[in-house]
């Protein structure tokens, strides 16, 4: 008997569905209706972080085996639940994170260096004859970077912040054994002591909104704030007005809602960066994660550990009964 798996988006080209399995048609992120009205016939799903999976989706999915998420962040799933549930929640750990750390660095040195500043005077035709004190940026070499949250990512931006000749200081809930020469700070000395900051750890209800009024204050004046994580992490009504001072610089992957509105303060000041969650987005790279989300789900209906699992806890449940 085929099992029933439903894909709430289209995977990116060139990655083969197995047979039998069913994906969502249509444009943008599947209505929670739609996917509430499926999920009780469903064997496996396989799902993106725009998907709500909460405790009234698992409950609903009585049969579910397994869920699998195409990202490494699985702050929309309810992992309590699932695990309550026996239920497995792949995700992609790993393929992702050279790709990741390329974008917070492309979004760093493009802050830092104002070229997307550089680029609007060009097509504005703003630009005149060049000029000794013209759109004068900071510097990579020679500075410290904060890194919150040392996990796979953080230490792939640490690797590269090295080859800049930069110093890094890490925060995060204990020091890490590393070779990478990053140095321990609490967070509130990294915020003072840093010259650009990379958000990278995961959204949980400890880190929302951990880069708010108070520690934005903190930062050093002309510091800049790099999100490649979740929009959660960040309250963006007092990033708006932080950032409207002019007092630092902000380059946002992901932000928090997605997209920003388009009258949203943040996208017209011209010291704030911000793309529609790219961070993972090379062709190779998403073709990497589809293929690990689809081997997380092929493991979870043969009821097999997960090549990589975000809940490994629920596997003692299941030798258990
Ligand atoms: C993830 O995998 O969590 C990323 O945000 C996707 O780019």
């Amino acid at each position: 008997m085929t099992e029933a798996v439903l894909v709430t988006h289209r995977l990116p080209a060139g990655v083969s569905m197995r047979s039998g399995w069913e994906t969502w048609p249509g444009e943008g992120p599947m209505p929670r209706g739609e996917l509430l009205s499926r999920v009780a016939d469903l064997d496996g799903l396989l799902c993106m972080l725009v998907d709500g999976i909460d405790d009234e989706l698992i409950d609903t999915g009585k049969k579910l085996r397994v869920i699998s998420q195409m990202a490494v962040g699985v702050d929309n799933v309810d992992l309590e639940s699932a695990t309550a549930a026996g239920i497995p929640v792949g995700h992609t750990p790993d393929v992702l994170t050279e790709t990741t750390a390329d974008t917070a660095f492309a979004l760093l040195g493009a802050a830092v260096r104002r070229i997307p500043e550089g680029q609007r005077d060009l097509r504005e035709g703003r630009v005149g004859e060049w000029d000794p004190d013209y759109l004068l940026g900071g510097d990579l070499w020679g500075t410290v970077l904060g890194v919150v949250g040392l996990g796979r990512i953080g230490k792939a931006v640490t690797r590269r912040a090295k080859g800049f000749g930069m110093d890094v200081l890490y925060s995060g809930r204990a020091p890490r054994e590393t070779d990478l020469g990053a140095v321990f700070a609490d967070f509130d000395t990294l915020l003072a002591e840093a010259d650009h900051i990379v958000l990278t750890a995961p959204l949980t209800p400890a880190t929302r909104h951990m880069i708010n009024r108070e520690s934005l204050a903190r930062l050093k004046d002309g510091a800049t704030l790099v999100n490649v994580a979740r929009g959660g992490l960040v309250d963006h009504e007092a990033l708006a007005e932080a950032a409207a001072t002019g007092r630092i610089r902000v380059a946002l992957d992901v932000t928090e809602p997605e997209p920003l509105p388009r009258d949203h303060a943040l996208l017209a000041m011209d010291n704030v960066l911000v793309i529609p969650h790219l961070g993972s987005a090379s062709v190779r790279t998403r073709a990497a994660m589809a293929e690990l989300a689809i081997a997380n789900l092929e493991a979870g209906l043969r009821r097999e550990p997960l090549p990589a699992c975000a809940n490994p806890e629920v596997y003692s449940q299941w030798s258990g009964g």
